[in-house]
């Protein structure tokens, strides 16, 4: 199978970021043909600092790889340096309804949040994620629940382009992970966990064990004080206890367990070792790959290679079918 995904260069790289998505990229490479970039084209359509985009890029490029991408398995690039993307996303805007993009929860949350800049490419940012997809035919879609309501768009319109031009592209599956397919904020645990919001809300892939015990300690828990999974009751702990059980590689009834008749803090205490440990590799890999400016320069150069060839081929086939060439 082919498997693409993404992931856009605002903030850092969280653990909901990785419990949803990038630990299934990990463990797609070794069986599927994987492409993986960073999308900074859809980062454009928020309020950002162009003099710091380029940094931010290549931290996501070196988190990738940090968190345990292989660049000999996957090709790994950045979304703007392949002008297909943009291309094949002006086709299928001539294809895809207005009130589609309308009615897209993540465009509805997103033009509240920033009252003073909805731009066009907030409305569009659907469209051109289903041409990063179609672009390279890919067969699955690994991402959060976030993010399944734009595979579904990306389907709809693999659909309407072959029923109008012949048959051309896949209609691409989401692949969610069973659990942590949404990881909730540590402050408010009815949203969900987002680089774009306070940072005590997240904790970070290279996060500083001290910073860890901070934001774990202070991570909003519920009235009660048992440890037991209920999402309706116990928003707070439910979150943590999937954190936990997710990282540890424990089921949610066996932490329960050890944690029958013990507070809260006891229960802190033990997270907050579990993902000092969890992510202690990640920092040193982090660490090592920031001084290695070539060897991350060669990764894109190969990827981009990749995704070109890939990228042009299918360009030339749309563009056949739509009778512009
Ligand atoms: P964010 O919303 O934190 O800025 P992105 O929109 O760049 O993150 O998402 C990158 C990937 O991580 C997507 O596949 C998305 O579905 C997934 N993801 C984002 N937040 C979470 C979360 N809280 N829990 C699980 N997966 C998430
Ligand atoms: N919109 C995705 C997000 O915010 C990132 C993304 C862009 C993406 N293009 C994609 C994910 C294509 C999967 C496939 O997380």
């Amino acid at each position: 199978m082919r498997i693409l995904s993404g992931i856009q260069p605002t903030g850092d790289i969280h653990i909901g970021n990785y419990l949803g998505a990038l630990r299934q990229w990990i463990s797609l490479q070794d069986k599927n043909e994987c492409i993986f970039f960073v999308a900074d084209l859809h980062s454009l359509t928020v309020p950002y600092d162009p003099k710091t985009l380029q940094k931010s890029i290549i931290e996501k490029i070196i988190s990738y790889v940090a968190a345990g991408l292989d660049p000999e398995k996957s090709a790994i690039f950045v979304q703007s340096q392949i002008k297909e993307h943009t291309e094949l996303c002006w086709l299928l805007n001539t294809v895809c309804p207005v009130g589609e993009l309308e009615r897209m929860t993540q465009y509805k949350e997103k033009a509240k949040k920033f009252k003073n800049n909805i731009n066009a490419g907030l409305l569009d940012y659907p469209v051109l994620m289903a041409a990063d997809i179609l672009l390279y035919k890919a067969d699955a879609v690994p991402v959060g629940k976030d993010q399944t309501q734009h595979v579904e768009l990306a389907r709809t319109l693999a659909r309407k382009f072959n029923q109008k031009f012949g048959k051309t592209f896949i209609e691409p599956a989401d692949v969610l992970p069973k659990m942590g397919a949404k990881i909730m904020s540590l402050i408010d645990p009815k949203k969900k966990m987002s680089k774009t919001d306070a940072p005590q809300s997240y904790i970070s892939l290279f996060e500083e064990p001290e910073s860890i015990q901070k934001k774990i300690m202070s991570a909003t828990t519920d009235s009660g004080k048992n440890i037991k999974y209920d999402l309706v009751k116990k928003a707070g702990i439910t979150n943590l206890l999937t954190i936990y059980s997710l990282l540890e590689n424990k089921p949610i009834k066996e932490i329960e367990k050890k944690f029958k008749n013990k507070g809260y803090s006891e229960f802190k205490k033990s997270l907050i070792k579990v993902v000092i440990d969890f992510l202690k590799p990640f920092r040193k890999k982090q660490k090592e790959l920031a001084t290695r400016e070539v060897y991350i320069k060669e990764i894109l150069s190969r990827g981009k290679n990749k995704a070109q060839s890939i990228a042009q081929t299918t360009i030339q086939e749309v563009k056949e079918k739509m009778g512009l060439i």
